[in-house]
């Protein structure tokens, strides 16, 4: 749903008789679409961010955990070294024990954060030195007491800055209705290109050719859907309304999906009520997997990110290696939503997978799935702030 003018919200509004004052208008629409609100993750290219009388890998953290998270639940915790190097660890505390019970997708998110921090702290003048699994060998039991990197930062007066360190602070995961053209070979070709990304493939599936995948990704969603515990996942993670956004900066609303103004003001007052019996009614599932149903047929193209094999450590370069291709679909002025329903390796959505998996090398994997198209659509998903993940 692209975000709707106050002058189309008041016109619904009237029609259907309801009476607001500006600011409960306000309080529903933007407007700007580049407008934040308080809650919404702050630019921390910022000058007043970034001259801020605290540490080099203080402001450089700050940079990293504007990365793209699952479910944003923001899984990383820090333990500072010094003013220019510090640890990261998996929080623990923050897993996705049911949609993501093999953790890969935790890792994929400290792979975005240390690609986020590594480009981003070249705008503020350092290269850094990221050191994997600095106290030996890494396993899932390790998870949260071994830490994934160290991170050093190194001042360099003539560092050439990667084009797609612009793109951080306007990067965003876009779930609306997407509208435009389709997606050419070329644009792709273009992404690719920008993406430069290092260590997995990229393939690209254009509109026309995606009618079984689009099927695949509706079955996924309803599997997701009908499933008791992956549902209520996303209900341990969803912030009911803005107060909740605000006090948790953290998981998913109805604003990161894409829906504002008018639907916004229905779903929120008269629709969506907290609690587990309203979540898993069947009208509450009824709508998700419409909304679902239209953004999947609004997509313009699709693209997925293979490995070669599927260890930890592929899961945090294909981490890093999504960042940079969601940097450079930034720069192209496309959209960009991951589907990883499909992905996902619980037993009931095994058979799903496996169909869409069943062209793969042994060892292959498909490790992140993305729709794409245009949106004008401005959510910026809040974060928590830079000390509450130091250690
Ligand atoms: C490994 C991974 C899987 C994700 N899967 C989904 C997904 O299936 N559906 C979705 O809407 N967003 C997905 N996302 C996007 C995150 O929800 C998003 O990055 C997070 O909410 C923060 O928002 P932002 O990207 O706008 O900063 C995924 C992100 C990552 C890194």
């Amino acid at each position: 749903m692209v975000s709707i003018s106050r002058k189309t919200f008041l016109k619904y509004g009237i029609s259907f008789g309801v009476f607001l004052s500006t600011s409960q208008v306000l309080q529903y629409c933007k407007s700007s679409s580049k407008d934040r609100y308080d809650y919404e993750r702050k630019n921390p290219f910022d000058s007043g961010f970034l001259s801020e009388n605290i540490s080099p890998i203080l402001k450089s953290l700050r940079i990293g955990i504007t990365a793209p998270n699952p479910h944003n639940v923001q899984p990383w915790k820090f333990k500072i070294i010094d003013d220019h190097s510090a640890l990261l660890f998996v929080d623990e505390k923050r897993l996705l024990k049911d949609t993501d019970p093999s953790f890969r997708q935790i890792h994929i998110g400290q792979g975005t954060f240390l690609e986020n921090l590594s480009l981003g702290t070249q705008v503020l003048g350092y290269s850094t030195e990221v050191s994997l699994f600095p106290e030996g060998k890494y396993t899932i039991a390790d998870i949260g007491k071994k830490p994934i990197a160290k991170i050093v930062l190194i001042k360099q007066e003539d560092l050439v800055r990667n084009p797609l360190s612009e793109f951080i602070s306007d990067r965003v995961t876009r779930r609306s209705i997407y509208e435009g053209e389709d997606l050419t070979q070329e644009d792709f070709e273009k992404i690719r290109k920008d993406s430069a990304i290092l260590y997995s493939e990229l393939k690209f599936i254009p509109k026309a050719g995606s009618e079984k995948l689009r099927k695949q990704l509706v079955a996924a969603m309803q599997m997701e859907t009908d499933t008791y515990n992956t549902y209520e996942e996303s209900r341990i993670w969803f912030r009911y309304n803005d107060d909740e956004i605000g006090k948790f900066k953290d998981g998913l609303s109805l604003r990161a999906t894409g829906v504002s103004g008018l639907k916004y003001y229905f779903a929120r007052n008269f629709f969506l009520k907290p609690g587990t019996e309203s979540w898993h009614s069947p009208e509450n599932k009824k709508a998700g997997m419409d909304m679902f149903a239209s953004q999947v047929e609004s997509s313009k193209g699709f693209i997925f990110l293979k490995t070669d094999q599927n260890e930890i450590i592929d899961w945090i370069q294909a981490g890093r290696d999504y960042l940079r291709l969601h940097l450079a679909v930034t720069k192209s002025g496309f959209s960009l939503h991951p589907m990883s329903q499909i992905l996902q390796e619980y037993p009931e959505m095994d058979p799903i997978r496996k169909e869409l998996e069943s062209s793969l090398k042994p060892g292959e994997k498909i490790q992140m799935l993305v729709r794409l198209g245009m949106s004008d659509y401005h959510y910026y998903s809040p974060r928590r702030d830079t000390k509450d993940f130091l250690l």
